[in-house]
């Protein structure tokens, strides 16, 4: 007798674990799929870790959790700021970083109090709005700093704020430029921003303005080049890609010009062409579970990656000498590796191609090497 409804409830709690259990992972799957900042399991890991995700039923509820989580982050941040403030042995230029990170974090807070209210009465253009302006705050945080110690909290806030923007993005298509909504917010923010600085530290504003802003500026070559070139070719170039990209070579923080990030740049690109064909050759080749099609075009590939490193070596060579026109033929070149070994596969129908993954990362590489290329040419 005691059994029976101890089992209808396991039924039931199976029955909504289940199907948050696949609602989850498909809403990551289709997020992933459309946007490169957001890795799926943290996707999935950040989600399920909400308790109101396993009682969740539709999308629209897994984006206000996705809203939420960003908030209660912009919270935990501030409180981690306030902590590191405290230290004596603070560095007086990290100091002001921090304060920076402060003030534009708060901005952020504001933005997803709204972006949610907005998200959950259905207004999706407007809450995309407030989503956009949150997801680039940790990434001008990360660059007030030549030594962040902000870099987990700001990586781990940008993919939350990303992945809120795109669930904005998957209740409505919505086709407003995110990057003219990105400048405006940019200037905004740090008009506020030292609006209040002046306000509160009068003494203060010399040191903004002759030291801070020079240093701003400097650290910003790399949000301003992205903004640049992803506005220049908004379909493949995602700005915080982009930003992420160069943020994983510590050399861009050094940059002080576009020409040492066309440098770092080519260098990503063909390390990711090295790593390929590596992949290639030393994994792939080897694994008997490939039959004679596959291997004929794994073999394709390794020849197409393999002369590409020869197209972005001669086409840097180029743009250095000031031959436009060389440089880009040899860069587009280069570029087509990705597309171009993944459609080899595609020649056999129900042909798996084991590199989509790397592919794709490779022509996202790419297409800003060629970006920062067409740049320099104007
Ligand atoms: C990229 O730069 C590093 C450091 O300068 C260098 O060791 C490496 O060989 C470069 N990679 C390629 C593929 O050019």
């Amino acid at each position: 007798m005691i059994q029976f409804p101890f089992f209808l409830i396991s039924i039931f709690s199976l029955l909504s674990l289940l199907n948050a259990a696949s609602l989850i992972p498909d809403t990551c799957s289709e997020i992933v799929h459309s946007d490169r900042n957001v890795e799926y399991d943290f996707c999935v890991k950040v989600l399920v870790s909400d308790p109101g995700s396993a009682t969740a039923t539709t999308v629209a509820q897994l984006g206000s959790i996705s809203f939420q989580l960003g908030l209660s982050e912009t919270k935990t941040i501030s409180s981690k700021i306030g902590t590191l403030l405290q230290d004596p042995k603070l560095d007086p230029s990290d100091k002001d970083a921090l304060k920076s990170c402060s003030g534009i974090y708060l901005e952020a807070q504001k933005d997803l109090e709204e972006g949610l209210k907005a998200f959950k009465s259905g207004d999706y253009s407007k809450a995309n709005k407030m989503a956009n302006g949150a997801v680039i705050v940790p990434t001008a945080c990360e660059f007030m700093f030549a030594q962040s110690p902000l870099s987990k909290e700001n990586d781990y806030f940008f993919q939350l704020a990303a992945i809120s923007l795109d669930f904005t993005d998957l209740l409505s298509k919505i086709t407003i430029s995110p990057t003219q909504y990105l400048d405006l917010k940019l200037v905004f923010i740090c008009s506020s921003f030292f609006y209040k600085m002046e306000y509160n530290y009068m003494s203060q504003i010399f040191i903004i303005l002759f030291v801070a802003l020079p240093l701003a500026k400097a650290r910003n070559l790399v949000t301003d080049t992205c903004m640049k070139i992803s506005k220049a070719d908004p379909e493949n170039i995602k700005y915080g890609f982009c930003v992420k990209t160069f943020g994983s070579d510590p050399r861009s923080t050094k940059a002080s010009s576009v020409d040492e990030l066309v440098d770092i740049s080519f260098n990503l690109t063909s390390s990711k062409s090295k790593s390929i064909t590596s992949t290639i050759n030393q994994v792939l080749l080897k694994d008997p579970k490939f039959d004679p099609f596959a291997r004929s075009a794994l073999e394709t590939c390794s020849d197409l990656y393999s002369d590409g490193l020869d197209d972005l070596q001669t086409g840097l060579e180029a743009l250095k000498g000031g031959d436009f026109p060389t440089a880009m033929s040899r860069v587009s070149a280069a570029l087509d590796n990705g597309p171009d070994c993944e459609d080899t596969f595609k020649e056999k129908e129900g042909e798996v191609s084991p590199l989509t993954k790397e592919n794709d990362e490779y022509f996202h590489l790419a297409v800003i090497s060629l970006s920062l290329t067409v740049l320099l040419k104007k």
